[in-house]
């Protein structure tokens, strides 16, 4: 309410757009930075102390890829969380940034080193010549690694924290919100995902870069099983510890599964995808210990596209378990705070909101002031007429072709929190609803996309 609310219509609000920069954010920095880097420094070190330049060719190949990656759409991506969710949940990401402060300075501090180490690490590799050399740059590696993994150990609170702000809810501490009950669990879960698909995207590279050299295939297949089948077990028992600090209401946001269609669609299908990403990884890890030779250098390719798909169900899944809070038991994804709720609620919201035409809705402006209470109130879920579109929710509920009743509408305003627990209540007063009644009855007729900012 603080915030001129930007809206991209059809496409419920622009909270898609945040989905897709972070998931994309997420699939390089996992495996890549996270992942991949400690491994290539691993195989770097393996290949000096066996005297193995094939070895080292082909870590030097990968992070070449790894190189490219990470500081282009990997650093362009981080910045593209920022700017989305500035747009399009100011006052989210506001809350956050004042919690987390000086974690996002330290952040920043460690983010900087760590793309320097990238560079003098990828940029020196050949250089590296002498033992001494040699030594120095696998420390460069070491370093990096760290480093990589720092940024997301200090992301990773923030996480958490959305879900479950813990002790911070009674002291506001910012000591309290970095280490919130999900912190750990949820940074083993990834620390550990991100080795194992880490490894994974070693064998994709593989796939280009041992064309005619079977052995050093072979070679890392077998090498690689072991970080393969090591970071799985790890996973799934930090993602079962996870699973158990999740808040119950939330985990009950998987049983309204029964209410919610698309859900229910997309938990079965997570179930599916959870399975048979963990065969194809067991196949080849497994199959990688006893018989590497024989894993067609196709079957390489697999596991990095199901682990695609597995990490982007694995995150919208967490984000649609929080709602209907964008901060757990403090901020609604609406941005009202739930402290200022039954204030707003009698008062009125429009009397205390920045960006709207009227402050106060009667019958002569209540479509226009309907419109504003559906911007603030319902427009970072749905659209008009579009994805997760308002209309058809109602006419599901109400007919498609019957008139709607409106105080049947109204009634279901003061009750949409509990029919449908992912949704905020309804911040408003009693004029407000009826207001944003005939701003719908109204779209119904018109359908009229509404504008931007
Ligand atoms: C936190 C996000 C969020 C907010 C804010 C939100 N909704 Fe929803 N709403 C949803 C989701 C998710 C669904 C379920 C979609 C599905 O089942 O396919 C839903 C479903 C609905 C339904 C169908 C309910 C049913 O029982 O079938 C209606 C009607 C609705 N919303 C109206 C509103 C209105 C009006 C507002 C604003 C006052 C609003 N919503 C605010 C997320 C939200």
């Amino acid at each position: 309410m603080d915030f001129p609310p930007y809206f991209i219509d059809h496409i419920a609000g622009g909270r898609l757009i945040i989905g897709v920069i972070a998931c994309i954010h997420v699939l390089i920095n996992h495996p890549l930075a996270v992942g991949a880097y400690p491994i290539l420094t691993w195989m770097e070190w393996w290949a000096h102390k066996n005297n193995r330049p094939d070895i080292d060719q082909l870590a030097y190949k990968v992070t070449f890829v790894v190189f490219i990656v990470t500081t282009t759409v990997g650093a362009l991506t981080g910045v593209g969380i920022w700017v989305s969710t500035s747009v399009f949940a100011p006052f989210a990401i506001g809350s956050l940034l004042r919690v987390f402060f000086w974690g996002w300075f330290a952040e920043w501090l460690v983010f900087i080193t760590e793309v320097s180490l990238i560079m003098w690490w990828f940029l020196s590799w050949k250089s590296a010549k002498t033992d001494a050399q040699k030594k120095k740059h696998i420390k460069i590696g070491l370093a990096l690694s760290i480093m990589s993994w720092f940024t997301m150990a200090l992301i990773v609170a923030v996480l958490g924290f959305m879900m479950k702000p813990g002790e911070w809810s009674q002291t506001r501490a910012f000591i309290d919100a970095m280490v919130n009950p999900l912190y750990l669990p949820q940074l083993g879960f990834r620390t550990f995902f991100a080795l194992m698909t880490g490894a994974v995207f070693v064998w994709f590279c593989s796939f280009y870069f041992t064309k005619k050299q079977p052995a050093v295939r072979s070679w890392l297949v077998y090498r690689l099983s072991h970080f393969t089948l090591i970071g799985m077990l790890l996973t799934l028992l930090f993602g079962l510890w996870y699973w158990q600090n999740v808040p119950d209401v939330m985990k009950a946001n998987s049983s309204v599964a029964l209410l919610s269609q698309e859900f229910m669609g997309w938990y079965d299908k997570f179930s599916v995808l959870l399975g048979w990403t963990l065969v194809s990884f067991l196949l080849i890890a497994v199959g990688g210990l006893s018989f590497a030779n024989l894993i067609p250098r196709w079957a390489l390719l697999i596991p990095s596209f199901m682990g695609i798909w597995l990490l982007g169900h694995f995150e919208r899944a967490r984000e649609f378990m929080r709602k209907p809070w964008v901060i757990g038991e403090y901020m609604y994804s609406n941005g009202v705070l739930k402290d200022e709720l039954a204030f707003l609620q009698s008062e009125g919201i429009l009397k205390h909101a920045t960006y709207v035409a009227h402050r106060e809705a009667t019958p002569e402006n209540q479509i226009q002031a309907g419109q504003d209470v559906f911007m603030i109130a319902c427009s970072r879920c749905h659209s008009t007429t579009g994805m997760n579109g308002v209309l058809e929710k109602f006419a599901t509920m109400y007919g498609h072709d019957k008139p709607w009743d409106d105080g049947a509408m109204t009634a279901f305003m003061a009750n949409m929190h509990q029919t449908r627990t992912f949704m905020p209540p309804f911040p408003g007063n009693r004029s407000e609803a009826e207001a944003l009644v005939a701003y719908l009855q109204d779209l119904r007729q018109t359908r009229q996309p509404l504008q931007g900012a």
